[in-house]
C-alpha cells in the first residue's frame, strides 16, 4: 500500500502543486495518463498575465484584479481573483528564476497586449509561453524526484475515489496502470489536476484529447460538485489539423494583426468597424460571436466565408522574435507563410471556466478532496483572459498543495475504512461508437449561439443514447456528466460572456451567481448558488 499526497495530473497545475508539496517536505505520488510533455499546458501560446507593469503604462495589480472580473461578467469567486492577481507578478519572477527564457529588452521582460485587457500585462517566450514554463517546471519536479519527495506514475488512469463509508471524506484513488494491466489503490488527501474536457468535443478542440473527461465524469457519480458548466470558452483564431484544432495565439493580434472578410473585393475589417475603441482585441468571446455572424452574412451575401487573420503588414522582426512558434506551425502544418499570406481561421473550444466547485483555498464539497487547474470553476467566470489560464494552473496547484500542507493529518489514512465500487460493478467499457455520438450531441447543443430548442433537441438525443449503455459503465458516466453540461446552459437563461441564448441575448443582473450540478444516487440536479454561495437546487 502507497501513501502520500495525490496528484491526478501532471500539467502545469500538477507540477504546481507537486513541488510546492514537495518543497514543503511531503511525499508525493504524481499520477498521470500521458507525459506531461503532452499536457495542454504545452500548448498555450501567447503569455501570462500579472501586473509587473515593465512598459510603464500604470499597469496594477487592482485593473487586473478589475479586468479578470469584468471579463468573467462578475460570476468569478472574487477573493480568488484577488489572491490571484495579487500573486502574479512573485510568480513570474519565480519562473525567470527557474530559468524561464521570458523576451526581454534592455534585461526587462516585455510584455504583450492580449483581448479584454487595457493594458500590456502578458509575460512572454515568443509564441511558445506554454512550453517553456512547462520545461522549467518539469525540471523543478525532476529535482525533487532525485531527491525522492515525488514519485512517478507514467501511464496511469483515474478510475476512481475511495471514501470512507459515509462518502463525505476522501480517503485516497484507485488506479489504472496502463503498462501491467494492474488496478491499484493508494491512500492519501486527493488534489486533482485533471485539466479540461477537450475529449467531450473531439475535433473542434485546441486541447487536449487526452483530457476525454472521465475522470470528472466518475468524479461527478461520486457526489462531487460542479459549477457554472456551461460556460465554455471558443477561441476566436483556430485552424482545423487532422482530427483537432490548432491554435493561432491571439498575442498574433496583440502584436497588430487583423481580421477581415473579404466583401466587394475589398478587406472589411469588421472587428475595427464595430468595436473601434479595441478592435481585434475585444474578449474572446465577442469576437468568437463576431466571426461566427460575419461568416454567415458573407454566405448569404454570396461573398467568400473564409475570415482571415493579417498579419502580413506586422514588421518581419516581430513574426521572427515574437510570433516564431506560430510561423512555424503554420508553414509545417498548412503551408502558409503568414508574413506573407492571411491566414484562413474560424473559432475552436479553447479553455473550459466551469469545472469542479472550490472554495478559495482549492477545497472541494468533499473533505480530503482538492482541485487546481482547468478542471476546476473559480478563477475565469464566464469567459478567461488570455494568459490567466497558466496563471491560473501555477498558482491553483501552490495555493491547493499549501491548503493540504495546513489540513494534513496521517492518521486518517491509517486502517481506513473504505467505501468504494467495487471491481465487479464497474465496467471500464468507452466506446468509440457512443463517444463519437456524444461528441456530436454535445457540439450541436453548446456551439457558440445557443437556444432552448438547440439545448432540449440535445438532451433528448443524450436520453435516447443513454438507454443504449450499461448504468455503470463509463460511458454512462460521461453521458450524464454531459447531460449536466447541456442542462446548466438550458437553466441560465441569459446571455453571460461565453454563454450566448438567441432566446435570451441579454445579461440578467439577477443572474449574475455560478450554476451547480450535482449528482447524487444517479439523480441528476442542477441549480443556482444562492447568495451565500451554497447550492441551491431547483
Ligand atoms: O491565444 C493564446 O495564446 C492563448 C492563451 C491563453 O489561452 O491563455
Amino acid at each position: 500500500m502507497s501513501s502520500g499526497i495525490i496528484i491526478v495530473g501532471a500539467g502545469l497545475s500538477g507540477l504546481s502543486a507537486a513541488v510546492t508539496c514537495a518543497g514543503a517536505g511531503m511525499k508525493v505520488l504524481l499520477f498521470s495518463n500521458a507525459a506531461s510533455e503532452r499536457a495542454a499546458s504545452v500548448m498555450a501560446e501567447g503569455g501570462i498575465n500579472g501586473a509587473l507593469d515593465t512598459m510603464g503604462e500604470g499597469d496594477t495589480v487592482k485593473l487586473h484584479y478589475e479586468e479578470t472580473l469584468k471579463s468573467g461578467r462578475y460570476i468569478a469567486d472574487k477573493e480568488a481573483v484577488s489572491d490571484l492577481t495579487e500573486a502574479a507578478p512573485d510568480i513570474i519572477t519565480w519562473l525567470s528564476s527557474l530559468g524561464v527564457p521570458f523576451n526581454r529588452e534592455n534585461g526587462r521582460i516585455v510584455q504583450r497586449f492580449f483581448g479584454g485587457q487595457s493594458k500590456r500585462r502578458a509575460a512572454y517566450v515568443r509564441s511558445g509561453t506554454g512550453k517553456a514554463l512547462m520545461t522549467a517546471l518539469i525540471d523543478e519536479a525532476r529535482r525533487f524526484e532525485v531527491m525522492g519527495r515525488i514519485e512517478r506514475f507514467l501511464p496511469w488512469q483515474y478510475e476512481d475515489l475511495i471514501t470512507d463509508e459515509t462518502g463525505g471524506r476522501c480517503l485516497g484513488v484507485k488506479m489504472y496502470s496502463v503498462c501491467h494491466n494492474e488496478h491499484k489503490k493508494f491512500y492519501g488527501p486527493v488534489i486533482m489536476c485533471s485539466g479540461g474536457l477537450g475529449g467531450f468535443f473531439s475535433g473542434i478542440t485546441t486541447g487536449s484529447t487526452l483530457n476525454d473527461g472521465s475522470a470528472a465524469a466518475s468524479l461527478f457519480s461520486r457526489g462531487v460538485r460542479f459549477s457554472n458548466l456551461e460556460m465554455m470558452q471558443y477561441h476566436p483564431t483556430t485552424v482545423k489539423i487532422a482530427g483537432k484544432r490548432l491554435l493561432v495565439t491571439e498575442a498574433a493580434r496583440g502584436e497588430g494583426g487583423r481580421l477581415y472578410v473579404t466583401r466587394k473585393n475589398t478587406q472589411y475589417y469588421f472587428m475595427e468597424d464595430r468595436y473601434p475603441e479595441r478592435g481585434n482585441l475585444m474578449p474572446r468571446d465577442v469576437v468568437s460571436r463576431e466571426i461566427a455572424r460575419v461568416h454567415d452574412e458573407q454566405i448569404s451575401l454570396g461573398e467568400d466565408e473564409w475570415v482571415y487573420l493579417d498579419l502580413t503588414r506586422l514588421p518581419a522582426e516581430v513574426i521572427e522574435k515574437n510570433l516564431s512558434e506560430l510561423k512555424s506551425e503554420m508553414v509545417r502544418y498548412l503551408g502558409i507563410d503568414p508574413a506573407t499570406t492571411p491566414i484562413p481561421v474560424s473559432p475552436g473550444i479553447h479553455y473550459f471556466m466551469g469545472g469542479i466547485d472550490c472554495d478559495r483555498l482549492h477545497r472541494t464539497n468533499i473533505s480530503g478532496l482538492y482541485a487546481a487547474g482547468e478542471c476546476t470553476s473559480l478563477y475565469h467566470g464566464a469567459n478567461r483572459l488570455g494568459g490567466n489560464s497558466l496563471l491560473g494552473a501555477i498558482y491553483g496547484g501552490r495555493r491547493a498543495a499549501k491548503t493540504v500542507a495546513l489540513e494534513y493529518d496521517g492518521t486518517l489514512y491509517e486502517n481506513v475504512k473504505e467505501k468504494t465500487t467495487s471491481d465487479s460493478d464497474m465496467t471500464a467499457e468507452n466506446d468509440s461508437e457512443f463517444a463519437a455520438a456524444l461528441s456530436d450531441i454535445l457540439c450541436d447543443g453548446l456551439s457558440i449561439i445557443r437556444s432552448s430548442d438547440g439545448l432540449l433537441n440535445a438532451i433528448s438525443r443524450l436520453e435516447e443514447l443513454c438507454a443504449t449503455a450499461p448504468q455503470n459503465s463509463v460511458s454512462y458516466k460521461r453521458a450524464i456528466f454531459g447531460e449536466a453540461m447541456l442542462r446548466s446552459a438550458l437553466l441560465r437563461q441569459e446571455s453571460r460572456g461565453a454563454h450566448y441564448r438567441s432566446d435570451y441575448p441579454k445579461e440578467n443582473e439577477t443572474l449574475a451567481k455560478r450554476t451547480v450540478a450535482s449528482c447524487e444516487d444517479g439523480v441528476l440536479s442542477v441549480g443556482y448558488a444562492d447568495d451565500n454561495g451554497n447550492e441551491a437546487a431547483l
